[in-house]
């Protein structure tokens, strides 16, 4: 089965995963906005072996890597799973107002941990880009339960939003991987001492994103760099000894960081997670501002926790996650990616 939208791209409604080969027609369907980028391959891949989603388009950013590069991966990734039906649609290459501020020294030269992926060979973007390919998948698309789950800067998903504001509330919700929101021990920064990477690099978008109102979840560091949203090398040693694909290409590109710094957080599969299996994370509601400053606060994502007087007007608030099911998410991440049935 198949559907063209107005952009005039046809796409499958369906894409048997892995292990699967049933109809997904009415299974809730995400747009993955991303970077890959290390921990942007795993979520990837999670969603590629989830049967119980179904990912309609993937939109690339700036963010971890060029956007060349992060539109070349991204389509590489997608042979090397031998997947052919999912469109991509490169996105900006730039922040709004910022300059690019790679993060390959985390990432490796390749965006993917230098694991030399081949390609891509076979796949290219779609001919729009990707704030009008958004628009034209959510306006257009048969059915209203479309997820953006975005784990890169927010430049593509604040360009179309500002492009078209209906298009924020037409999403069933948008879940992204960022911020830093000090609820939890670990919710402080990544780049700096209180902002995390996705927000700083484009902290103009996420500003623009959070007031669009959208029904959104903020997975950011306080449950992301977490015990359990951590890989680390035991499990790295199932996930190598795996006959699966995603398995062996997880294991790939995790090794490099595993062997530099002893583990690899795991941020953006636990934002897809959270999309796939919502009760593996607890939120709570907060208004949140972010700072456009410059200095050390730039990107900081401020959570409000004060009390509000009685008579006043409710703000405009985001769920944020607060904790992580473990070892829920880890069983979840490495039963998906190894083809374990009941997972
Ligand atoms: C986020 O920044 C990127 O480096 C990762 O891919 C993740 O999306 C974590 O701060
Ligand atoms: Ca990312």
């Amino acid at each position: 089965m198949s559907h063209r939208c107005s952009c005039g791209i046809l796409y499958a409604t369906h894409v048997p995963a892995f292990g699967t080969g049933y109809f997904k027609g009415t299974m809730p369907k995400i747009i993955l906005d991303t970077d890959p980028g290390v921990d942007d391959t795993l979520a990837l891949l999670l969603a590629l072996t989830s049967p119980d989603i179904e990912i309609v388009g993937i939109t690339t950013v700036a963010g971890n890597a060029p956007i060349d590069l992060t539109t070349a991966n991204a389509l590489r990734l997608l042979e090397a799973m031998d997947i052919s039906t999912i469109p991509v649609a490169r996105g900006a290459e730039r922040p709004l107002v910022r300059q690019p501020s790679p993060a390959l020294q985390i990432h490796g030269s390749d965006g993917l941990g230098e694991s030399g992926l081949p390609g891509p060979d076979r796949l290219s973007p779609v001919a729009s880009g990707a704030p009008e390919f958004i628009k034209a998948l959510v306006r257009d698309h048969p059915y209203a339960d479309i997820d953006l789950v975005a784990v890169g800067p927010l430049t593509n998903v604040a360009t179309t939003f500002l492009a078209a504001p209906d298009v924020a509330t037409r999403l069933r919700s948008v879940v992204i991987m960022g911020g830093a929101f000090a609820l939890t021990p670990h919710g402080h920064g990544n780049v700096t001492p209180v902002s995390e990477f996705n927000v700083w690099a484009d902290p103009e978008a996420a500003d623009i994103v959070f007031r669009s109102g959208a029904s959104i979840t903020a997975v950011g560091l306080d449950v992301t760099t977490s015990p359990g949203a951590i890989l680390t090398s035991d499990l790295h040693e199932t996930l190598a000894a795996s006959t699966h694909p995603a398995a062996r290409l997880t294991a790939r590109v995790t090794r490099l960081g595993l062997s530099r710094r002893g583990q690899v957080q795991l941020h953006d599969p636990l934002a897809l997670a959270a999309v796939v299996r919502p009760d593996i994370i607890e939120t709570r509601d907060f208004p949140v501002e972010v700072v456009l400053s410059e200095g050390t606060t730039r990107g900081q994502t401020i959570a409000d926790q004060r009390p509000r007087p009685e008579g006043e007007d409710a703000p405009t608030t985001i769920s944020i996650a607060t904790s992580v099911a473990d070892p829920g998410f880890r069983d979840l991440l490495v039963g998906r990616l190894t083809g374990a049935p009941g997972r």
